[in-house]
């Protein structure tokens, strides 16, 4: 090792060698090898900026890929840096079974080690369909080197029959008059071609569009970026400068610990409430939060749902699509409004404070898909934190996009022990259930399913649909698509495969709803649940071999972000919100 190595830590192509016990001949091989593609010196002396790519043709979510990493690559090479491109797991919602979050903490641990593994000052993840945005930075914040997020950009909205539509919203809206016999196979056939009218991500504020924002919001992706559609001259401009900031944390040695602080999650935290996001963010910053030792508490959380109004009318809160937010300002003009309720000291991806970024992005102008603190658009945040015996560690509710008539409700259980007990059932016209039921999902938490899939908003059954009931309460310990609304109680923790209340629910039994109180309560006495439980003993979903082994032995509960235990940082204290 020469002398100067002694001195600094070593940085672009002599960092991370691979261990032959003689760094000198490592180096020499590594660099002998890169040459084998064209390579000079003089490129190979450059900090090296990594730039995680997920492009796969099973992800249209991600079909703008190449020109985002070129575009990276030309803001790379403007700022003096050696742009290297690696490819890491891709995951699209619909082209993963069983579902993609349980593939969620696999691509964070390909992209912590790859970012480990191989030689970059720092790196750009370039992700944007729903579980690829937390990966990245579940993975980033672990492996410790600084780290960009550019995400692809929303899809455009298409049209059908003169009608606005857009992923995924619409597609439930429509499939839900088909199954309602409102709409014949023509019509579901024709929607179908005009959902998604191009490459991108979902075009309303699911959870891709969620976490672009709550990254925005972190600090750790440049202002401006989450909401330019993917298919715009603006997208490309956001990869470019995406590509210089890049440059520039490599030399200042901005890792994502500096970026992603208490007061950086309280400021994502207040955004998600405000833009009625999804539910799923929750889940996915509890676990980013969580690679850094930072708990998100979910009660501070509700505490601060009540004061932080919901401002942007996108659906399925509202009205708007993506590319609309996007014309309205996106993020800065949203953080402009949400000025007094934020922390402004916060450092960001650029080296400013995110009130001196909030400065810069001006007065705003007139325009109709984000509104002011006086003017909101549902009074309170989006989300709402149950509590109650049938759901001691917590369970969220979405109630920007549930029934008012539904918040305050007391009803009669209709069970469904797991998905394919609900699928055999649901439309059967045996099915002993009315209008004022609760539906009961159990089984689709992080084990149960496994991997906690959406299926949280439960189909309403077809006698119903039929006769016109377009909402129900209906409560499980899963997920539902950030997409998808309705008066849906959803990560009832601890989910009924790890024993958890909601398993000893019986059809017949009353369940009461107060979302006012912030209750959810199984009217069955403790004696008796008791004694539900010890006549018919939970036994733990297992596996042989393989992922699914790992993942049912160390996955954690949907209050510690369904994230591997292992994974997590230790947790040293610092909550969030404070
Ligand atoms: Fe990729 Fe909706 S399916 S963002």
């Amino acid at each position: 090792m020469s002398n100067e190595d002694r001195k600094d830590p070593p940085s672009g192509m002599r960092k991370g060698l691979t261990s032959y016990g003689d760094s000198g001949f490592s180096l020499f091989l590594r660099k002998a090898f890169i040459k084998g593609a064209g390579y000079t010196d003089d490129a190979l002396g450059r900090p090296v900026i990594g730039i995680a790519a997920t492009g796969s043709g099973f992800n249209p979510c991600h079909g703008n890929m190449p020109q985002l990493v070129d575009a990276v690559k030309r803001g790379v090479m403007l700022s003096g840096g050696l742009p290297v491109e690696f490819p890491t797991i891709s995951l699209h919602e619909s082209f993963s079974s069983p579902t993609s979050m349980y593939l969620r903490n696999l691509m964070s641990i390909d992209t912590e080690e790859m970012i480990r593994a191989q030689p970059m000052d720092a790196v750009v993840l370039i992700g944007g369909c729903d579980k690829t945005v937390p990966a990245q930075l579940m993975g980033a914040a672990s492996a410790g080197v600084p780290a960009i997020q550019l995400v692809t950009g929303s899809m455009l909205t298409g049209s059908h029959r003169d009608q606005r539509v857009g992923a995924c919203t619409d597609c439930r809206r429509f499939w839900a008059r088909f199954r309602a016999e409102e709409i014949d196979q023509q019509e579901i056939d024709d929607v179908n071609n005009q959902l998604v009218a191009s490459v991108g991500t979902c075009s309303v504020m699911g959870t891709a569009s969620t976490m672009a924002c709550v990254s925005e919001a972190l600090g750790i992706a440049i202002p401006g970026s989450a909401s330019p559609p993917a298919v715009t001259a603006d997208r490309i401009r956001v990869a470019e400068r995406t590509g210089v900031t890049a440059v520039q944390i490599a030399a200042s040695k901005l890792t994502p610990d500096k970026i992603l602080t208490v007061g950086a999650f309280e400021n994502a935290l207040r955004v998600l409430l405000a833009i009625g996001g999804s539910t799923n963010a929750i889940v996915h910053m509890t676990a980013i939060a969580g690679r850094l030792g930072i708990e998100i508490d979910l009660d501070r959380l509700d505490a601060i749902g009540r004061e932080t109004p919901v401002l942007v009318d996108l659906k399925p809160s509202g009205q708007h699509y993506m590319e609309d937010f996007h014309h309205a300002g996106g993020v800065p003009e949203l953080l402009r409004q949400l000025k007094p309720l934020l922390n402004l000291d916060a450092l960001t991806i650029t080296g400013q404070t995110l009130g001196e970024e909030i400065e810069k992005s001006g007065p705003g102008f007139a325009q109709s898909a984000i509104r002011t603190l006086r003017e909101p658009i549902y009074p309170q945040g989006g989300l709402a934190v149950l509590r109650g015996n049938l759901a001691p560690r917590g369970a969220i509710v979405k109630q920007s996009a549930a029934s008012a008539d539904l918040m305050e409700h007391e009803g009669r259980a209709v069970v469904f022990e797991n998905i394919e007990d609900m699928a055999a059932r649901i439309d059967s016209d045996d099915l002993d259930v009315n209008a004022d039921d609760i539906l009961v999902l159990k089984n689709i938490g992080p084990t149960g399913a496994p991997g906690m899939p959406e299926a949280g908003m439960l189909p309403i059954p077809r006698k119903l649909a039929r006769a016109g009931v377009k909402d129900m309460v209906r409560i499980s310990d899963g997920r539902m698509s950030g997409t998808a609304s309705g008066t849906i109680v959803l990560h009832v923790c601890p989910e009924a495969a790890a024993g958890g209340p909601l398993a000893w629910v019986r059809s017949g039994d009353r369940i009461r709803l107060s979302v006012n109180k912030r209750e959810l309560t199984l009217l069955v006495s403790d004696e008796e649940l008791a004694m539900r439980a010890e006549q018919n003993p939970v036994e733990p979903p297992s596996a042989s071999r393989g992922y699914r082994k790992l993942f049912l032995e160390r996955v954690t509960q949907a209050d510690q972000g369904a994230d591997f235990d292992f994974l997590r940082a230790k947790a040293d204290g610092r909550r969030a919100p404070r």
